[in-house]
Protein backbone atom coordinates (compact mmCIF):
# COMPACT_ATOMS: atom_id res chain seq x y z
CA UNK A 1 0.00 0.00 0.00
CA UNK A 2 1.25 3.65 -0.80
CA UNK A 3 1.13 4.96 2.76
CA UNK A 4 3.22 1.83 4.07
CA UNK A 5 5.95 2.92 1.46
CA UNK A 6 8.87 4.48 2.51
CA UNK A 7 9.87 7.95 1.77
CA UNK A 8 12.80 8.04 -0.80
CA UNK A 9 15.66 9.00 0.74
CA UNK A 10 16.19 11.71 -1.44
CA UNK A 11 13.37 13.38 -0.59
CA UNK A 12 13.84 12.45 2.96
CA UNK A 13 17.07 14.45 2.76
CA UNK A 14 15.00 17.85 1.19
CA UNK A 15 12.59 17.50 3.88
CA UNK A 16 15.33 17.76 6.40
CA UNK A 17 17.18 20.27 5.22
CA UNK A 18 14.50 22.21 4.58
CA UNK A 19 13.41 22.29 7.96
CA UNK A 20 16.86 23.18 9.40
CA UNK A 21 16.65 26.29 7.09
CA UNK A 22 13.66 26.98 9.14
CA UNK A 23 15.58 27.61 11.89
CA UNK A 24 17.33 30.43 11.97
CA UNK A 25 19.85 30.50 13.94
CA UNK A 26 18.36 28.05 16.35
CA UNK A 27 15.85 27.96 19.32
CA UNK A 28 17.94 29.57 21.44
CA UNK A 29 18.48 32.43 19.73
CA UNK A 30 14.73 32.64 18.57
CA UNK A 31 13.42 32.66 22.05
CA UNK A 32 15.88 35.65 23.34
CA UNK A 33 14.59 37.07 20.18
CA UNK A 34 10.94 37.23 21.23
CA UNK A 35 12.53 37.63 24.29
CA UNK A 36 13.10 41.07 23.46
CA UNK A 37 9.32 41.59 22.09
CA UNK A 38 10.52 41.07 18.40
CA UNK A 39 9.02 38.85 16.10
CA UNK A 40 11.39 36.25 14.02
CA UNK A 41 12.21 37.08 10.57
CA UNK A 42 9.86 34.72 8.75
CA UNK A 43 7.21 35.40 11.25
CA UNK A 44 7.35 38.74 9.89
CA UNK A 45 6.79 37.56 6.38
CA UNK A 46 3.95 35.56 7.64
CA UNK A 47 2.23 38.55 9.05
CA UNK A 48 2.76 40.81 5.84
CA UNK A 49 1.70 38.68 3.42
CA UNK A 50 -1.46 37.00 2.23
CA UNK A 51 -1.81 33.76 4.38
CA UNK A 52 0.07 30.94 3.09
CA UNK A 53 1.08 33.04 -0.16
CA UNK A 54 4.74 32.94 0.48
CA UNK A 55 7.60 31.70 -2.08
CA UNK A 56 10.69 31.23 -0.33
CA UNK A 57 13.86 30.75 -2.58
CA UNK A 58 17.09 30.86 -1.57
CA UNK A 59 16.68 29.09 1.49
CA UNK A 60 19.89 26.87 0.74
CA UNK A 61 22.24 29.28 0.46
CA UNK A 62 24.94 29.55 2.81
CA UNK A 63 27.69 31.85 3.96
CA UNK A 64 30.63 32.25 1.92
CA UNK A 65 34.16 31.69 2.68
CA UNK A 66 35.75 34.61 5.46
CA UNK A 67 38.37 35.54 7.29
CA UNK A 68 38.69 34.94 11.11
CA UNK A 69 36.85 33.34 13.43
CA UNK A 70 33.83 31.26 11.30
CA UNK A 71 30.41 30.31 12.15
CA UNK A 72 30.39 26.66 13.40
CA UNK A 73 28.03 25.06 10.60
CA UNK A 74 27.27 26.60 7.31
CA UNK A 75 24.67 29.24 7.94
CA UNK A 76 22.03 28.35 5.75
CA UNK A 77 19.87 30.94 4.28
CA UNK A 78 22.68 33.33 5.55
CA UNK A 79 20.52 35.57 7.70
CA UNK A 80 17.86 36.54 5.17
CA UNK A 81 15.08 35.12 4.21
CA UNK A 82 13.83 36.14 0.34
CA UNK A 83 11.16 35.42 -1.72
CA UNK A 84 7.69 36.74 -2.95
CA UNK A 85 3.83 36.32 -2.47
CA UNK A 86 0.80 38.41 -2.59
CA UNK A 87 -0.89 41.42 -0.41
CA UNK A 88 -4.48 41.46 -0.83
CA UNK A 89 -3.92 39.04 -3.96
CA UNK A 90 -1.44 41.42 -5.71
CA UNK A 91 1.87 40.07 -6.00
CA UNK A 92 5.11 41.63 -4.05
CA UNK A 93 9.07 40.66 -3.54
CA UNK A 94 10.20 40.64 -0.28
CA UNK A 95 13.19 40.15 1.92
CA UNK A 96 13.19 39.75 5.72
CA UNK A 97 16.76 39.81 7.95
CA UNK A 98 17.48 36.92 10.14
CA UNK A 99 18.81 38.72 13.71
CA UNK A 100 19.20 34.85 15.03
CA UNK A 101 21.27 34.25 12.29
CA UNK A 102 24.76 36.34 13.05
CA UNK A 103 22.71 39.40 13.95
CA UNK A 104 21.61 39.49 10.47
CA UNK A 105 25.02 40.68 9.54
CA UNK A 106 25.40 40.98 5.69
CA UNK A 107 27.85 39.09 4.17
CA UNK A 108 28.33 38.56 0.03
CA UNK A 109 25.67 35.31 0.03
CA UNK A 110 23.30 37.64 1.89
CA UNK A 111 23.47 40.73 -0.04
CA UNK A 112 23.66 38.19 -3.39
CA UNK A 113 20.21 37.25 -2.39
CA UNK A 114 18.43 40.65 -1.49
CA UNK A 115 19.90 41.50 -5.23
CA UNK A 116 18.21 38.79 -6.68
CA UNK A 117 14.62 39.57 -5.20
CA UNK A 118 15.43 43.30 -6.25
CA UNK A 119 16.56 41.83 -9.50
CA UNK A 120 13.13 40.17 -10.14
CA UNK A 121 10.74 43.17 -8.69
CA UNK A 122 12.06 45.35 -10.95
CA UNK A 123 11.96 42.89 -13.78
CA UNK A 124 8.75 41.37 -13.20
CA UNK A 125 7.39 45.19 -11.89
CA UNK A 126 5.92 44.63 -8.90
CA UNK A 127 6.75 46.33 -5.06
CA UNK A 128 9.75 45.16 -3.23
CA UNK A 129 9.46 45.06 0.45
CA UNK A 130 13.04 45.18 2.98
CA UNK A 131 12.68 44.38 6.40
CA UNK A 132 15.56 45.37 7.77
CA UNK A 133 16.94 44.00 11.55
CA UNK A 134 20.89 43.75 10.98
CA UNK A 135 24.14 44.07 12.84
CA UNK A 136 25.45 46.09 9.30
CA UNK A 137 28.60 44.64 7.45
CA UNK A 138 29.79 41.29 8.67
CA UNK A 139 32.41 42.14 10.04
CA UNK A 140 34.39 38.78 8.74
CA UNK A 141 33.83 38.96 5.06
CA UNK A 142 35.50 42.21 4.81
CA UNK A 143 35.42 44.56 2.29
CA UNK A 144 33.22 42.17 0.24
CA UNK A 145 30.05 42.92 2.92
CA UNK A 146 30.52 46.39 1.67
CA UNK A 147 30.51 45.72 -1.95
CA UNK A 148 27.43 43.42 -1.01
CA UNK A 149 26.22 46.71 0.35
CA UNK A 150 26.71 49.14 -3.03
CA UNK A 151 25.14 46.38 -5.21
CA UNK A 152 22.15 46.59 -3.40
CA UNK A 153 22.40 50.50 -3.01
CA UNK A 154 22.70 50.69 -6.46
CA UNK A 155 18.90 48.18 -7.04
CA UNK A 156 17.51 50.36 -5.23
CA UNK A 157 18.36 53.62 -7.44
CA UNK A 158 17.71 51.40 -10.59
CA UNK A 159 14.26 50.80 -9.38
CA UNK A 160 13.05 54.39 -7.76
CA UNK A 161 10.34 55.41 -9.42
CA UNK A 162 9.47 52.03 -11.53
CA UNK A 163 8.49 49.82 -8.67
CA UNK A 164 7.60 50.92 -5.06
CA UNK A 165 10.07 50.21 -2.32
CA UNK A 166 9.06 50.17 1.09
CA UNK A 167 11.29 49.92 3.74
CA UNK A 168 10.60 48.35 7.75
CA UNK A 169 13.25 49.03 10.59
CA UNK A 170 12.61 45.93 13.17
CA UNK A 171 16.09 46.17 14.68
CA UNK A 172 19.32 47.78 14.25
CA UNK A 173 19.90 49.33 11.01
CA UNK A 174 23.14 51.24 11.51
CA UNK A 175 26.18 52.83 9.81
CA UNK A 176 25.99 52.65 5.36
CA UNK A 177 23.60 50.05 6.04
CA UNK A 178 20.83 53.03 6.22
CA UNK A 179 21.46 54.10 2.98
CA UNK A 180 19.22 51.25 1.47
CA UNK A 181 16.07 52.21 2.85
CA UNK A 182 16.68 55.76 2.97
CA UNK A 183 16.61 55.18 -0.89
CA UNK A 184 13.52 53.51 -0.77
CA UNK A 185 9.74 55.07 -1.23
CA UNK A 186 8.87 54.90 2.65
CA UNK A 187 10.56 53.83 5.62
CA UNK A 188 8.52 52.34 8.42
CA UNK A 189 9.54 52.31 12.13
CA UNK A 190 8.55 50.87 15.13
CA UNK A 191 8.24 52.74 18.36
CA UNK A 192 11.05 51.36 21.22
CA UNK A 193 12.44 48.26 19.09
CA UNK A 194 14.04 50.16 15.80
CA UNK A 195 16.74 52.35 15.38
CA UNK A 196 18.52 54.06 11.97
CA UNK A 197 22.13 55.83 12.53
CA UNK A 198 25.29 56.21 10.98
CA UNK A 199 27.01 56.36 13.71
CA UNK A 200 26.03 54.95 17.29
CA UNK A 201 25.31 56.75 20.53
CA UNK A 202 29.30 55.26 21.62
CA UNK A 203 31.02 57.21 18.62
CA UNK A 204 28.70 60.37 19.37
CA UNK A 205 29.93 60.26 22.82
CA UNK A 206 33.62 60.13 21.55
CA UNK A 207 33.74 62.78 19.03
CA UNK A 208 31.21 64.85 20.01
CA UNK A 209 30.50 64.31 23.60
CA UNK A 210 27.19 64.11 23.42
CA UNK A 211 25.35 61.76 25.47
CA UNK A 212 22.31 60.09 24.04
CA UNK A 213 20.55 56.89 24.01
CA UNK A 214 19.76 54.57 21.10
CA UNK A 215 15.83 55.47 21.24
CA UNK A 216 17.10 59.81 21.77
CA UNK A 217 19.43 59.26 18.91
CA UNK A 218 18.32 57.08 16.43
CA UNK A 219 14.38 55.79 17.09
CA UNK A 220 11.32 55.80 15.53
CA UNK A 221 9.80 58.79 16.88
CA UNK A 222 12.75 60.87 16.68
CA UNK A 223 12.79 60.24 12.86
CA UNK A 224 9.47 60.49 12.43
CA UNK A 225 9.26 63.38 14.23
CA UNK A 226 12.94 65.51 13.86
CA UNK A 227 14.79 64.49 10.91
CA UNK A 228 11.90 63.05 8.75
CA UNK A 229 14.07 59.87 7.71
CA UNK A 230 11.05 57.85 8.64
CA UNK A 231 7.52 58.23 7.21
CA UNK A 232 5.49 56.08 9.94
CA UNK A 233 6.01 55.37 13.19
CA UNK A 234 4.02 51.81 14.62
CA UNK A 235 3.04 50.71 17.92
CA UNK A 236 4.10 47.62 17.00
CA UNK A 237 6.12 45.08 14.90
CA UNK A 238 2.03 43.85 13.81
CA UNK A 239 0.67 47.00 13.65
CA UNK A 240 4.15 48.18 10.99
CA UNK A 241 3.22 45.13 8.94
CA UNK A 242 -0.33 45.87 9.01
CA UNK A 243 0.16 49.32 7.52
CA UNK A 244 2.66 48.33 4.89
CA UNK A 245 -0.67 46.09 3.50
CA UNK A 246 -2.86 49.26 3.76
CA UNK A 247 -0.22 51.88 2.06
CA UNK A 248 -0.05 49.09 -0.75
CA UNK A 249 -3.37 49.08 -1.63
CA UNK A 250 -3.19 52.97 -2.49
CA UNK A 251 -0.32 52.18 -5.20
CA UNK A 252 -0.29 50.75 -8.40
CA UNK A 253 2.84 47.54 -8.80
CA UNK A 254 4.86 49.64 -11.17
CA UNK A 255 4.92 53.13 -13.31
CA UNK A 256 3.41 51.62 -16.29
CA UNK A 257 -0.14 50.56 -14.15
CA UNK A 258 -2.66 52.75 -12.77
CA UNK A 259 -3.48 52.75 -9.40
CA UNK A 260 -6.17 50.04 -8.00
CA UNK A 261 -9.61 51.51 -8.14
CA UNK A 262 -11.66 50.52 -5.17
CA UNK A 263 -15.27 51.41 -5.35
CA UNK A 264 -16.63 52.36 -2.13
CA UNK A 265 -20.16 52.95 -0.93
CA UNK A 266 -19.56 56.47 0.54
CA UNK A 267 -22.33 58.14 -2.21
CA UNK A 268 -19.89 60.12 -4.81
CA UNK A 269 -22.77 63.38 -5.22
CA UNK A 270 -22.56 63.55 -1.06
CA UNK A 271 -22.24 66.41 0.33
CA UNK A 272 -21.04 68.25 3.45
CA UNK A 273 -23.18 71.13 5.24
CA UNK A 274 -20.60 71.61 7.86
CA UNK A 275 -17.70 72.75 5.07
CA UNK A 276 -19.65 75.75 4.54
CA UNK A 277 -18.99 77.78 7.83
CA UNK A 278 -15.85 75.58 8.55
CA UNK A 279 -13.83 78.45 7.68
CA UNK A 280 -13.54 81.41 10.14
CA UNK A 281 -14.63 84.45 9.22
CA UNK A 282 -11.26 85.89 10.92
CA UNK A 283 -8.44 85.03 9.07
CA UNK A 284 -5.94 85.13 11.40
CA UNK A 285 -8.05 82.16 13.13
CA UNK A 286 -6.90 78.60 12.22
CA UNK A 287 -9.07 75.60 11.48
CA UNK A 288 -8.40 71.90 11.12
CA UNK A 289 -7.59 70.90 7.43
CA UNK A 290 -7.86 67.38 8.44
CA UNK A 291 -11.40 68.00 8.92
CA UNK A 292 -11.98 68.80 5.72
CA UNK A 293 -9.86 66.27 3.94
CA UNK A 294 -11.97 63.52 6.15
CA UNK A 295 -15.11 64.79 5.07
CA UNK A 296 -14.18 64.63 1.60
CA UNK A 297 -12.98 61.80 0.82
CA UNK A 298 -14.28 58.14 0.33
CA UNK A 299 -14.84 57.26 4.17
CA UNK A 300 -13.09 59.66 5.69
CA UNK A 301 -9.75 57.35 5.32
CA UNK A 302 -6.70 59.54 4.97
CA UNK A 303 -3.40 57.49 5.18
CA UNK A 304 -1.01 59.77 6.27
CA UNK A 305 2.59 59.58 5.43
CA UNK A 306 5.03 61.95 7.95
CA UNK A 307 2.20 62.48 10.05
CA UNK A 308 4.52 63.59 12.75
CA UNK A 309 7.14 65.28 10.57
CA UNK A 310 6.41 68.88 9.48
CA UNK A 311 2.75 69.35 10.81
CA UNK A 312 2.38 72.30 9.12
CA UNK A 313 1.74 70.63 5.97
CA UNK A 314 -0.63 67.54 5.75
CA UNK A 315 0.55 64.64 2.77
CA UNK A 316 -1.00 61.11 2.68
CA UNK A 317 -2.90 58.72 0.15
CA UNK A 318 -6.80 58.92 0.27
CA UNK A 319 -9.38 58.04 -2.43
CA UNK A 320 -12.19 59.89 -4.05
CA UNK A 321 -14.89 57.90 -5.83
CA UNK A 322 -12.89 54.71 -5.48
CA UNK A 323 -9.95 56.48 -7.22
CA UNK A 324 -6.56 56.93 -5.66
CA UNK A 325 -5.34 60.10 -4.80
CA UNK A 326 -2.31 61.61 -3.30
CA UNK A 327 -3.49 64.79 -1.09
CA UNK A 328 -1.00 67.71 -0.24
CA UNK A 329 -2.82 70.42 2.34
CA UNK A 330 -1.32 73.74 4.36
CA UNK A 331 -2.68 72.90 7.43
CA UNK A 332 -3.60 76.45 9.28
CA UNK A 333 -3.70 74.98 12.74
CA UNK A 334 0.14 74.16 13.10
CA UNK A 335 2.37 77.51 12.23
CA UNK A 336 -0.75 79.45 10.43
CA UNK A 337 0.04 76.76 7.67
CA UNK A 338 2.84 78.64 6.55
CA UNK A 339 5.75 76.60 4.28
CA UNK A 340 9.11 76.16 6.34
CA UNK A 341 12.03 73.88 5.20
CA UNK A 342 10.82 70.77 6.31
CA UNK A 343 7.35 70.84 4.73
CA UNK A 344 8.63 72.00 1.38
CA UNK A 345 10.87 69.11 1.68
CA UNK A 346 7.98 66.50 2.65
CA UNK A 347 5.63 68.26 0.25
CA UNK A 348 8.04 68.06 -2.82
CA UNK A 349 9.05 64.06 -2.09
CA UNK A 350 5.67 63.31 -1.89
CA UNK A 351 4.25 64.99 -5.25
CA UNK A 352 7.44 63.41 -6.62
CA UNK A 353 6.68 60.04 -5.46
CA UNK A 354 2.53 60.62 -6.93
CA UNK A 355 4.01 61.69 -9.76
CA UNK A 356 6.11 59.05 -10.25
CA UNK A 357 3.50 56.41 -9.79
CA UNK A 358 0.47 57.87 -11.80
CA UNK A 359 -1.34 59.18 -8.67
CA UNK A 360 -3.31 62.38 -8.64
CA UNK A 361 -2.70 65.18 -6.54
CA UNK A 362 -5.49 67.03 -4.94
CA UNK A 363 -4.05 70.16 -3.35
CA UNK A 364 -6.34 71.93 -0.26
CA UNK A 365 -4.33 75.49 0.15
CA UNK A 366 -4.31 78.12 2.92
CA UNK A 367 -0.77 79.40 3.12
CA UNK A 368 0.04 82.74 4.13
CA UNK A 369 3.34 82.30 2.70
CA UNK A 370 6.81 81.21 3.36
CA UNK A 371 8.22 81.45 7.12
CA UNK A 372 10.68 84.42 8.15
CA UNK A 373 13.53 84.03 10.29
CA UNK A 374 17.17 83.97 10.07
CA UNK A 375 17.22 80.12 10.66
CA UNK A 376 15.19 79.71 7.57
CA UNK A 377 17.13 81.49 5.41
CA UNK A 378 20.12 80.26 6.58
CA UNK A 379 19.13 76.81 6.97
CA UNK A 380 18.11 77.38 2.74
CA UNK A 381 14.34 78.28 2.66
CA UNK A 382 15.90 79.29 -0.77
CA UNK A 383 16.29 75.68 -2.04
CA UNK A 384 13.88 74.08 -0.14
CA UNK A 385 10.88 76.03 -1.17
CA UNK A 386 12.43 75.95 -5.13
CA UNK A 387 12.33 71.61 -4.27
CA UNK A 388 8.10 71.75 -4.00
CA UNK A 389 7.99 74.67 -6.90
CA UNK A 390 10.28 72.34 -9.47
CA UNK A 391 7.81 69.32 -8.14
CA UNK A 392 4.54 70.27 -8.96
CA UNK A 393 6.03 71.83 -11.76
CA UNK A 394 7.52 68.83 -13.26
CA UNK A 395 4.20 66.74 -12.08
CA UNK A 396 2.34 65.38 -15.23
CA UNK A 397 -0.38 63.94 -13.28
CA UNK A 398 -3.29 64.91 -12.69
CA UNK A 399 -3.16 68.33 -10.37
CA UNK A 400 -6.42 69.71 -8.64
CA UNK A 401 -6.32 72.45 -6.13
CA UNK A 402 -8.84 73.58 -3.85
CA UNK A 403 -7.98 77.03 -2.17
CA UNK A 404 -9.88 77.27 0.78
CA UNK A 405 -8.49 80.72 2.24
CA UNK A 406 -5.19 82.47 1.49
CA UNK A 407 -3.23 81.68 -1.34
CA UNK A 408 -0.20 84.45 -0.87
CA UNK A 409 2.96 85.39 -2.64
CA UNK A 410 5.68 82.79 -3.43
CA UNK A 411 3.81 80.40 -1.66
CA UNK A 412 0.56 81.05 -4.15
CA UNK A 413 2.85 80.31 -6.94
CA UNK A 414 4.31 77.16 -5.70
CA UNK A 415 1.34 75.08 -4.31
CA UNK A 416 0.21 74.24 -7.87
CA UNK A 417 -1.42 77.06 -9.56
CA UNK A 418 -2.84 77.00 -13.05
CA UNK A 419 0.40 78.66 -14.22
CA UNK A 420 2.40 75.42 -13.20
CA UNK A 421 0.11 73.54 -14.94
CA UNK A 422 -2.24 72.82 -12.59
CA UNK A 423 -5.32 71.11 -14.39
CA UNK A 424 -8.48 72.86 -12.45
CA UNK A 425 -8.24 75.28 -9.61
CA UNK A 426 -11.28 75.36 -7.62
CA UNK A 427 -11.67 78.12 -4.86
CA UNK A 428 -13.86 78.40 -1.68
CA UNK A 429 -16.16 82.15 -1.37
CA UNK A 430 -13.23 82.04 1.86
CA UNK A 431 -10.70 82.46 -0.96
CA UNK A 432 -7.86 85.49 -0.34
CA UNK A 433 -4.97 85.46 -3.60
CA UNK A 434 -3.03 88.75 -3.13
CA UNK A 435 0.71 89.20 -2.78
CA UNK A 436 0.41 89.33 1.11
CA UNK A 437 -2.02 89.91 3.58
CA UNK A 438 -4.28 92.84 3.87
CA UNK A 439 -2.30 94.27 6.69
CA UNK A 440 1.19 94.25 5.55
CA UNK A 441 0.12 95.28 1.79
CA UNK A 442 -1.46 98.57 3.09
CA UNK A 443 1.26 99.21 5.50
CA UNK A 444 3.48 99.07 2.29
CA UNK A 445 1.56 100.55 -0.09
CA UNK A 446 0.09 103.60 2.29
CA UNK A 447 2.21 104.09 4.48
CA UNK A 448 2.48 107.86 4.09
CA UNK A 449 -1.03 108.00 4.06
CA UNK A 450 -1.37 106.62 6.72
CA UNK A 451 0.90 108.52 8.90
CA UNK A 452 -0.06 111.84 7.23
CA UNK A 453 -3.82 110.96 8.25
CA UNK A 454 -6.00 112.89 11.49
CA UNK A 455 -6.43 108.86 12.96
CA UNK A 456 -4.24 106.88 11.46
CA UNK A 457 -5.72 104.00 12.92
CA UNK A 458 -8.87 104.37 11.54
CA UNK A 459 -7.42 105.65 8.58
CA UNK A 460 -5.82 102.32 8.04
CA UNK A 461 -8.63 100.29 8.85
CA UNK A 462 -10.15 101.98 6.27
CA UNK A 463 -7.77 101.03 3.86
CA UNK A 464 -7.78 97.07 4.89
CA UNK A 465 -11.17 96.79 4.41
CA UNK A 466 -11.02 98.45 0.42
CA UNK A 467 -8.20 96.12 0.08
CA UNK A 468 -9.58 92.80 0.87
CA UNK A 469 -13.03 94.09 -0.88
CA UNK A 470 -10.00 94.33 -4.03
CA UNK A 471 -7.67 92.02 -3.72
CA UNK A 472 -8.05 89.14 -0.76
CA UNK A 473 -11.41 87.23 -2.46
CA UNK A 474 -11.36 85.14 -5.12
CA UNK A 475 -13.53 87.11 -7.77
CA UNK A 476 -10.26 88.96 -9.35
CA UNK A 477 -8.52 85.86 -10.08
CA UNK A 478 -11.54 84.33 -11.30
CA UNK A 479 -11.93 87.17 -13.37
CA UNK A 480 -8.49 86.70 -14.98
CA UNK A 481 -9.58 82.54 -15.21
CA UNK A 482 -6.61 81.64 -12.63
CA UNK A 483 -9.48 80.00 -11.08
CA UNK A 484 -11.37 77.97 -12.62
CA UNK A 485 -14.62 77.89 -10.62
CA UNK A 486 -15.46 79.52 -7.35
CA UNK A 487 -17.47 76.58 -5.45
CA UNK A 488 -19.84 76.05 -2.22
CA UNK A 489 -17.56 74.29 0.19
CA UNK A 490 -20.27 71.58 1.03
CA UNK A 491 -20.32 70.46 -2.71
CA UNK A 492 -16.36 69.80 -2.48
CA UNK A 493 -16.37 66.31 -2.58
CA UNK A 494 -18.87 65.78 -5.95
CA UNK A 495 -16.98 68.28 -7.49
CA UNK A 496 -13.22 67.08 -7.52
CA UNK A 497 -14.42 63.08 -8.16
CA UNK A 498 -16.18 65.28 -11.28
CA UNK A 499 -12.83 66.47 -11.74
CA UNK A 500 -10.68 63.64 -11.56
CA UNK A 501 -13.16 61.71 -13.55
CA UNK A 502 -12.39 64.50 -16.59
CA UNK A 503 -8.81 63.85 -15.70
CA UNK A 504 -8.46 60.38 -16.38
CA UNK A 505 -7.07 60.78 -19.86
CA UNK A 506 -4.93 63.29 -19.05
CA UNK A 507 -1.32 63.24 -21.31
CA UNK A 508 0.94 65.50 -20.58
CA UNK A 509 5.09 65.26 -20.85
CA UNK A 510 8.53 67.08 -20.18
CA UNK A 511 10.87 68.22 -22.84
CA UNK A 512 13.31 65.33 -23.37
CA UNK A 513 16.24 65.22 -21.30
CA UNK A 514 18.42 62.98 -19.88
CA UNK A 515 16.79 64.32 -16.31
CA UNK A 516 15.94 67.48 -14.83
CA UNK A 517 18.14 69.77 -11.75
CA UNK A 518 16.03 69.25 -8.86
CA UNK A 519 17.36 72.06 -6.46
CA UNK A 520 18.75 69.58 -3.83
C1 LIG B 1 29.24 39.83 12.31
C2 LIG B 1 27.77 40.28 14.00
C3 LIG B 1 27.67 41.62 13.59
C4 LIG B 1 28.45 42.03 12.47
C5 LIG B 1 26.40 41.35 15.28
N1 LIG B 1 26.97 40.15 15.05
N2 LIG B 1 26.83 42.26 14.41
N3 LIG B 1 28.55 39.40 13.35
N4 LIG B 1 29.22 41.10 11.86
N5 LIG B 1 28.39 43.28 12.01
C6 LIG B 1 26.74 38.92 15.76
C7 LIG B 1 27.32 38.96 17.17
O1 LIG B 1 28.65 38.57 17.15
C8 LIG B 1 26.45 37.92 17.86
O2 LIG B 1 26.91 36.65 17.50
C9 LIG B 1 25.09 38.11 17.19
O3 LIG B 1 25.34 38.76 15.95
C10 LIG B 1 24.15 38.96 17.99
O4 LIG B 1 24.84 40.15 18.36
P1 LIG B 1 24.80 40.70 19.88
O5 LIG B 1 25.84 41.73 19.96
O6 LIG B 1 24.86 39.56 20.83
O7 LIG B 1 23.36 41.31 19.93
P2 LIG B 1 22.86 42.65 20.64
O8 LIG B 1 23.39 42.72 22.03
O9 LIG B 1 21.38 42.70 20.44
O10 LIG B 1 23.55 43.84 19.84
C11 LIG B 1 23.21 44.08 18.47
C12 LIG B 1 24.16 45.11 17.86
C13 LIG B 1 25.64 44.70 18.10
C14 LIG B 1 23.87 46.49 18.48
C15 LIG B 1 23.82 45.19 16.38
O11 LIG B 1 25.80 43.35 17.74
C16 LIG B 1 26.60 45.51 17.33
O12 LIG B 1 26.93 46.62 17.73
N6 LIG B 1 27.09 44.92 16.24
C17 LIG B 1 28.12 45.57 15.43
C18 LIG B 1 27.50 46.69 14.64
C19 LIG B 1 28.48 47.27 13.69
O13 LIG B 1 29.40 48.03 14.11
N7 LIG B 1 28.35 46.90 12.41
C20 LIG B 1 29.18 47.43 11.39
C21 LIG B 1 28.55 48.79 11.07
S1 LIG B 1 29.26 49.54 9.72
P3 LIG B 1 26.78 35.38 18.47
O14 LIG B 1 27.54 34.31 17.78
O15 LIG B 1 27.34 35.79 19.77
O16 LIG B 1 25.31 35.12 18.54
C22 LIG B 1 28.37 49.00 8.49
C23 LIG B 1 28.89 49.50 7.22
C24 LIG B 1 27.92 49.30 6.14
O17 LIG B 1 27.46 48.30 8.58
C25 LIG B 1 28.51 49.99 4.97
C26 LIG B 1 27.58 50.07 3.85
C27 LIG B 1 28.10 50.96 2.81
Amino acid sequence: MANNQSIDPRTERLRTLRAETQLGGGADKIAAHHAKGRLTARERIELLLDKGSFREIDAFVTNRPAAGPQPARPTLTDGVVTGWGTIDGRLVYVYSQDFTVMGGSLGQAHAAKIVKVQDMALKNGAPIIGINDSGGARIQEGMLSLVGYADIFLRNTMASGVVPQLSAIMGPCAGGAVYSPALTDFIFMVKNTSHMFVTGPDVVRAVTHEDVSFEELGGALVHNTESGVAHVAAESEGDCLFLMRMLLGYLPSNNMEEPPFVPSKDDPLRTDAVLDSIVPDNPNKPYDMKAIIHSVVDDGRLFEIHEHFATNIIVGFARLGGHSIGIVANQPQVLAGVLDIKASEKAARFVRFCDCFNIPIITFEDVPGFMPGVSQEHGGIIRAGAKLLYAYCEATVPKINVITRKAYGGAYCVMSPRATRGDLVLAWPSAELAVMGPDGAVNIIYKREIAAASDPAARKAELVQQYKDDFANPYVAAAYGHIDDIIEPSETRPRLINALEMLQNKRDTNPPKKHGNIPL
